[in-house]
């Protein structure tokens, strides 16, 4: 059984999948939390996490310098020893010192076609270009922005959405089943790293 970590910066839907998924569903017996990570003390994730008996552990990324950050949160992540590093709405480019510590066990969610559109607000991205259908991207972490190795990806039929409101809501829904599905194949096949 893999043992990982999960990070957020806020709400934690995904991450609350996850768990829920490994307490009776698709990741059960293959995957176990260590703790959940947030860069920010007020994440309401962090309460969820805790309400499932999750540990917790914030070191609070404002106000710190990039260097004095990173160096505070690779320390942590050495010492948690995760198989994987599982972010879930964590909004925060990470250093390359941490990527080169956990090369391609870094696993992101990102809520459109990392080809087509990278960073912030993918769901409003969408809207605005009128699509009919966009995708969620499961990726590895490189040193860009959103261009790393794609895990997978799923379509999300957004044909029918009057607001960015309902757009994200379906995307969420899909997201939610897809990122559990994708940590599980991750988790149980063979995995090199590059
Ligand atoms: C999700 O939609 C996730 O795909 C997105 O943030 C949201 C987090 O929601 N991530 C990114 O945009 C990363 N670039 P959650 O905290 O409820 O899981």
């Amino acid at each position: 059984m893999k043992k990982n970590v999960i990070m957020i910066s806020g709400r934690g839907s995904n991450m609350e999948a996850i768990i829920r998924n490994i307490q009776s569903g698709i990741l059960k017996d293959v995957c176990s939390i260590l703790s959940v990570y947030s860069n920010k003390p007020d994440a309401v994730g962090l309460q969820i996490a805790a309400e499932f008996g999750i540990p917790t552990h914030v070191i609070t990324s404002k106000g710190k310098k990039r260097k004095t950050y990173t160096n505070m949160l690779l320390e942590w992540l050495k010492q948690e020893n995760p198989d994987f590093i599982i972010l879930a709405g964590y909004m925060k480019m990470l250093s390359s010192e941490i990527i080169n510590e956990f090369p391609q066990r870094i696993i992101n969610i990102h809520p459109a076609d990392t080809s087509l559109h990278q960073g912030l607000h993918g769901y409003d991205w969408a809207f605005e270009h009128k699509l009919k259908t966009t995708k969620i991207t499961v990726h590895f972490v490189d040193e860009g922005l959103d261009t790393g190795e794609v895990i997978g990806k799923k379509d999300v039929d957004i044909s029918d959405c009057r607001t960015i409101e309902e757009v994200e809501q379906k995307g969420l829904k899909v997201e939610h089943q897809f990122y559990s599905e994708c940590v599980r194949k991750i988790l149980t096949t063979e995995h090199t790293v590059k």
